[in-house]
């Protein structure tokens, strides 16, 4: 998320990254913003239950406020994207839930890592910053 952020900031965004323990999804509301990126890590074959429950929030939060931000799914994985892609699509699906279908990116942005402490695979971050580009234009657009 951090390499995200400063290719962002770079370009001229206003960036806020924070963690999901610690970021309410009332703070993030407050600052309005255009995107929401969701990121998580699979550990053991499983999604975090803190993004399930941090979804559920932002849920509750969107039901309060008419704001509509977009928002778009980023998973880091060991096991090979083919493998991992039912998760993203799950977190990807609880987005829509909240958010409708239209406010959420198509797909989920895959991060694969060799191991607990990274590195990427090969080409994974340019592949990662192309699709952070697109989505970030797209919610640019009105
Ligand atoms: C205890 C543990 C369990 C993990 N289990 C899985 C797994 O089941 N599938 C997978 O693809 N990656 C698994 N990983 C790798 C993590 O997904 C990877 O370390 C993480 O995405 C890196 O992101 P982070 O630096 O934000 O933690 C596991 C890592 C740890 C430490």
């Amino acid at each position: 998320m951090n390499q995200i952020r400063d290719r962002l900031a770079g370009a001229g965004h206003t960036v806020r990254v924070g963690h999901e323990r610690t970021l309410r999804a009332a703070e993030v509301f407050r600052d309005s913003p255009d995107l929401i990126i969701v990121g998580s890590a699979v550990r053991k074959f499983s999604l975090s239950p803190v993004t399930k429950a941090w979804i559920g929030e932002l849920g509750a939060e969107l039901r309060s406020s008419n704001a509509h931000p977009r928002a778009a799914v980023f998973v880091t994985h060991a096991l090979t994207t083919e493998a991992t892609n039912r998760k993203g699509e799950r977190i990807r699906s609880r987005l829509v839930d909240v958010l409708g279908a239209d406010r959420v990116a198509a797909g989920w942005i895959s991060a694969r890592v060799k191991g607990p402490d990274g590195p990427f695979h090969e080409g994974v971050e340019e592949a990662v910053f192309r699709q952070i580009d697109d989505v970030v234009a797209w919610a640019s657009t009105t």
